[in-house]
């Protein structure tokens, strides 16, 4: 792995200190306030933690333990299986997931020891390593430090650790993923020398820990499993020369549980075909592909109701899912899925449990009414725990802010 930093001379290395004592300066009102609020949420947390495991001891203990901490140190420090049922319950919490009824099996590397940007880098590539296992994906999650008062923690930079560079070029048009243009071009003003300029050039993870300029870390070949494109039936298909990685890691959310924020804590699942074939390669601000296909498809793109948009979709579809089975990848499609979330629904019910569901992400994005989770309403609420969108992370992970954010 190949790690640089564009100023090394004038930016020392930052090292995350976790305090143990309390911070030298005077608690303001305001630190008093956020102290309560992180107190309520741990109260929350805990009953829930103790009322689902129950095994887990006597809560008023716990409790007692967890308000000294905080009144000490503005936090506190959750015992490693209040991290890993934290995760998963984050995991079911996720309205927006179609993929929940795993959640029981994810598995949690607890990496709150990892301080330097070096050393989340290499436990970046581990965690891909360890979560395709000869080609088996396994839903994982890294967690890395906290937040405490006064220590922002890490950050990940990357909206997913692989992602395609997307590069302008002079007539305006985009070679690899347009999402990622503006990105792309920040991590070149960081230092970044580019890729090779081919459509799917891995882009280097960015790292940073407190103030100063991320380093920058190109991902070593074997940490990146990727599946070639082709179709079942069409043979041209494959010298269209399109590929898609193999494992979403999602890295720039924040997993929050009890009050306390993990701001870097990359997961990951398994892909849905859909959306790699009907919104990574399909939609016209991505890859935008259907025009294409539907040409070497022979279809009239002169008119919408030669349908040749949703023939084309298919057909793409059809070669992703084709293509993760034959590589021998881990891949659902949206009619198992779609099925397996009703399961997930049901047997959330049959606990005494709300199942938070948004309609608008769990509808599959391609023959919506053909799947049974079209047809029906959900309850949608926020709960927590959660993965939750902190904005200056979203505006860092589309390029469109460098700073190092609150
Ligand atoms: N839709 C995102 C992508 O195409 C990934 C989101 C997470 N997906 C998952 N199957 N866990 O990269």
């Amino acid at each position: 792995m190949l790690t640089w930093r564009r100023s090394r001379r004038h930016a020392p290395d930052p090292v995350h200190v976790v305090p143990e004592a309390p911070p030298a300066v005077a608690r303001t009102p305001a630190d008093e306030r956020a102290a309560a609020d992180v107190e309520a949420a741990a109260e929350d947390y805990l009953r829930l933690f103790h009322a689902e495991n129950p095994g887990a001891g006597d809560p008023r203990e716990r409790l007692r333990e967890v308000r000294q901490e905080i009144a000490r140190t503005g936090t506190y420090t959750h015992t490693p299986s209040e991290l890993v049922f934290g995760a998963r319950v984050a995991w079911r919490n996720s309205g927006r997931c179609i993929g929940r009824l795993y959640w029981r099996s994810l598995r949690v590397r607890d990496r709150r020891y990892v301080t330097t940007a070096e050393g989340i880098a290499v436990e970046c590539v581990n965690h891909l390593r360890d979560a395709a296992p000869a080609r088996r994906i396994r839903p994982t999650i890294t967690v890395f430090p906290q937040e405490r008062p006064g220590v922002p923690g890490p950050r990940i930079w990357n909206e997913q650790l692989i992602r395609y560079a997307g590069y302008r070029t002079a007539d305006g048009s985009v070679v690899g993923d347009p999402r990622y243009v503006a990105f792309t071009e920040m991590l070149r003003g960081l230092g970044w020398p580019g890729g090779p300029g081919s459509p799917f050039d891995v882009l280097p993870l960015a790292i940073s820990v407190g103030e100063g300029p991320p380093l920058l870390s190109t991902l070593p070949g074997d940490a990146v499993l990727e599946v070639a494109l082709s179709h079942p039936v069409h043979s041209w298909f494959e010298e269209l020369g399109l590929r898609w990685h193999a494992v979403p890691v999602i890295s720039n959310m924040c997993l929050e549980i009890g009050g306390v924020c993990y701001r870097a804590a990359p997961f990951n699942g398994w892909y849905m075909g859909t959306e790699i074939g009907a919104r990574n390669l399909a939609d016209t601000d991505r890859y935008d592909l259907t025009p294409l296909i539907a040409r070497r498809l022979g279809l009239n793109t002169g008119t919408d109701r030669s349908l040749w948009r949703d023939y084309a979709m298919v057909e793409l579809n059809a070669a992703v899912l084709h293509s993760f089975e034959r590589a021998g990848v881990t891949m659902t499609d949206h009619h198992t899925e779609s099925r397996h979330f009703l399961m997930h629904l049901e047997r959330e019910e049959k606990a005494g449990r709300v199942c938070p569901a948004d309609w608008s992400w769990i509808v599959p994005p391609m023959s919506a009414s053909a799947t049974p989770v079209f047809h029906r309403y959900y309850e949608d609420r926020r709960m927590t725990p959660n993965f939750v969108h902190h904005p200056d992370s979203l505006e860092r992970g589309l390029g469109r802010s460098c700073g190092p954010g609150s």
